[in-house]
């Protein structure tokens, strides 16, 4: 009874929590999570779609948060490593893996996702879920996803309602601009200000805008296992994102350049 107390003690000072995690003493991060058991009830419906032997596979776990995705990866063999902008929750994940006792397949750093651009390594498995929408800059984000996934990504947006469309026309007349207006055409709502009070969402696209997304990023999607996911292969590098990326790499690491 003391050990649970102690526990809760430390789980409330290393708080609030967004991911509700179960700790093998039974006590829970965040039990009044307003989506209910949450992200365990989306995993529910998502783990089928993935390798129940992840032995030998490297995984990138993007925007980690406290790690609940990252411990269910590790406890099917993978090597994982999580990052997080923000540093309260790589306190929580790396906190979470010693009581887990998974501190040896699992490693938590602050890490942002534009720091692939600077990097050289690849992995097996990239998650990234519920970060896009966060980002201003989604699409340099995704590129660099591919560039770093080698087998598997499991891709997670908010999305604006409404139908998704697998493919679009080749090309849109001047004169026919109104066919971007269609309700399935992919796009994304541009939020200046916040949705649900919170101001660090900036993009939300809709379902066809995230399925062209990933197809211009090089990807396939698999399976939708569940609502916003998508299990993605990589079936090819664009061209586009190779030059655009090696463009943007010589100029963030471009000596004696004051500036245009
Ligand atoms: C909505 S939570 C999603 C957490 C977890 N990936 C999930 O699917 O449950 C968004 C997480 O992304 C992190 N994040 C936001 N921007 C990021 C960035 N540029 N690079 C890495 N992580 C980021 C936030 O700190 C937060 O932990």
């Amino acid at each position: 009874m003391a050990l649970q107390s102690s526990v809760r003690e430390q789980i409330a000072g290393l708080g609030p929590w967004f991911h509700n995690l179960h700790l093998p003493d039974g006590t829970q991060t965040s039990p009044d999570h307003p989506f209910g058991d949450f992200p365990s009830f989306k995993w529910q419906h998502v783990a089928a779609a993935i390798p129940d032997d992840l032995s030998g596979w490297s995984v990138l776990d993007i925007g980690c948060n406290a790690g609940f995705y990252s411990f269910e990866l590790a406890r099917r063999g993978a090597r994982v490593l999580g990052v997080d902008v923000e540093p309260m929750y790589v306190r929580q994940a790396c906190w979470a893996a010693h009581e887990f006792d998974l501190k040896d397949r699992v490693e938590f750093v602050e890490g942002d996702v534009y720091g692939l651009l600077g990097s050289e390594r690849r992995y097996d498995m990239v998650w990234f879920t519920g970060v896009f929408y966060h980002l201003r800059y989604p699409t340099l984000a995704l590129d660099l996803v591919r560039r770093a996934t080698q087998r598997l990504m499991v891709f997670q947006s908010m999305t604006l309602p409404g139908p998704a469309r697998d493919v679009t026309p080749p090309d849109v007349p001047l004169n026919r601009r109104e066919l971007m207006l269609e309700q399935a055409w992919p796009k994304m709502a541009f939020v200046e200000h916040r949705v649900a009070d919170d101001d660090s969402n900036w993009w939300v696209p809709n379902a066809s805008c995230v399925e062209a997304l990933l197809r211009s990023a090089g990807f396939e999607v698999i399976a939708r296992p569940e609502h916003e996911f998508y299990v993605c292969g990589p079936v090819r590098v664009p061209e586009e994102s190779t030059r655009d990326l090696a463009r943007i790499t010589a100029i963030s690491t471009a000596r004696g350049c004051n500036g245009p």
